[in-house]
């Protein structure tokens, strides 16, 4: 018998994507490969590349230099996949000549027709046709590929019908299609056969959800699937923001209390700029209905800083809004000019901040950021929160880890199954995690949960 061949997938950026190696540890699987922890020991490594920031192309660069040696030693195929590959293939093909294949965010199905024929024809292969929006067919998880986990994201919609003026995805991942309620649905149901109790519901601008119920109706319908307990999603327009959605916050307690919602500046000057198709008193407006709606509700946001023409007065009209607003969690980017967008052929005519002025404004919000993290966390301490147990915790073996329903990290001394309700006493608070100690368990998992490793996702990258 030949002996099993290995693949290892390299996965950068954004939650699409680990869902995205998923579905290509399923369809590898399908013609025997099996996973392996390191590239050093593949017969296959796939870059998973994200193209949202030029620090992430820099990354998956650099990576593939380090796997070009697994290459030199034991003839190890080598494919690049995700946002890059859709937009850059023919420089990928032209600058890195050990790259076997490129392939695009549609052609994921198609990874065994791909490897075979690279393996029997020698040749490069290169898929980054897009699907027709009526033709699309998402794949469908393998429960099998959640063993081991209770969280677990399920793919709602690709796409962005958006035009955002900074950003590439509606150039890397096109038109945006939903998926059908009804495979949504019956995704998470056999999702909770393996002992998964919360499910996020993914997708590039999930309020546009088009997929047969609107997308309120649809976190309403997945807090009703036996076995589930929580409910989450990512990521919101605000424009989108309906009412019928601030609604569900209000009557279902099983969605729960964190909302990310990007509002990228404070600005109104520089949202027209980035035709982000609302103004800053409407993204207020919905923030504040939101927060009577779920009094408590965990906010968190996007911002990117130095995009082009931004002024001083500019930022701080943003500084001035984390300030007013106290989001619990902030990411904050330096902007970076990406292909093909209206920004990024703007820049020089809207005039570019230099790179020392942007650094500057985004330390300057991210010690604000880090001042009302603190302000939410520390009044914690001494009170008990509701953790779903999700595994170990990272940096200690003996303890374990989870989140609150606000999203908060908690690291506790405990010895609860994964899977596992529990309350947790708080003894300590950083800016970015909890610390206590496991009081009463409240459930228990539908399942026992085994403590191994996912197996597709073989490292993720920011
Ligand atoms: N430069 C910097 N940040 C960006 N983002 C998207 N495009 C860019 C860009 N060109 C940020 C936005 C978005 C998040 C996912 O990434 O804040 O919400
Ligand atoms: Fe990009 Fe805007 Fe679409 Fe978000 S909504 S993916 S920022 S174009």
């Amino acid at each position: 018998m030949q002996p099993q061949k290995r693949y290892f997938i390299h996965t950068f950026g954004c939650q699409m994507n680990v869902n995205d190696t998923n579905r290509m540890g399923e369809a590898l699987a399908g013609m025997s490969y099996a996973p392996t922890p390191t590239a050093d020991n593949a017969d296959l490594i796939i870059l998973n590349t994200c193209s949202i920031r030029e620090k992430a192309e820099d990354k998956m660069l650099s990576a593939l230099g380090r796997y070009r040696q697994v290459k030199l030693q034991r003839g190890a195929l080598i494919g690049v996949g995700g946002c890059v590959a859709q937009q850059e293939k023919k420089k990928i093909l032209e600058k890195v000549p050990y790259v076997d294949f490129v392939f695009g965010p549609d052609a994921i199905g198609k990874l065994p027709d791909i490897v075979s024929r690279i393996e029997t024809e020698k040749v490069r292969v290169v898929e980054t046709a897009w699907v027709d929006s009526e033709n699309y067919v998402f794949p469908q998880a393998d429960p099998k590929t959640s063993v081991g986990r209770t969280t677990e994201f399920v793919t709602v919609m690709k796409g962005c019908d958006n035009v955002c003026s900074f950003c590439v995805v509606p150039h890397t991942r096109g038109r945006e299609v939903s998926r059908p309620f009804t495979d949504v649905l019956q995704e998470v149901a056999r999702l909770t056969t393996v002992g998964v109790r919360e499910v996020t519901l993914v997708g590039q601008n999930v309020n546009s959800y088009r997929g047969g119920i609107s997308f309120a109706q649809l976190l309403l319908r997945t807090a009703q699937v036996p076995n589930v307990e929580r409910v989450r999603f990512t990521t919101s327009h605000p424009h989108d923001l309906s009412d019928e959605l601030i609604e569900a916050f209000r009557v279902e307690p099983k969605i729960m209390p964190h909302f990310h919602l990007p509002v990228q500046s404070g600005s109104n000057e520089v949202l027209v700029k980035m035709k982000r198709d609302y103004t800053v008193a409407a993204y207020m407006e919905r923030l504040n209905k939101l927060r009577a709606a779920r009094p408590g509700i965990a906010v968190t946001t996007d911002i990117i800083v130095g995009f082009p023409g931004e002024t001083d007065e500019d930022f701080e009209k943003t500084y001035q809004l984390c300030a007013d607003v106290r989001f619990d969690g902030q990411f904050a980017f330096v902007y970076s000019p990406r292909p093909k967008t209206v920004a990024g052929l703007k820049e020089v005519e809207w005039g570019p901040v230099p790179h020392e002025v942007k650094v500057k404004r985004l330390e300057r919000l991210n010690a604000l950021q880090r001042q009302c993290s603190l302000e939410v966390m520390a009044p914690l301490v001494g009170q008990t929160v509701e953790v779903l147990v999700e595994g170990h915790s990272r940096t200690r073996e003996d303890r374990r880890f989870g989140r609150t329903p606000h999203n908060r990290v908690v690291n506790f001394d405990g010895d609860a199954p994964i899977g596992s309700l529990v309350e947790v006493q708080v003894e300590a608070a950083s800016q970015s995690a909890l610390s206590g100690r496991q009081l009463k368990t409240l459930s228990l998992p539908n399942v026992v949960i085994p403590e191994v490793a996912p197996v597709a996702e073989s490292c993720v990258v920011g």
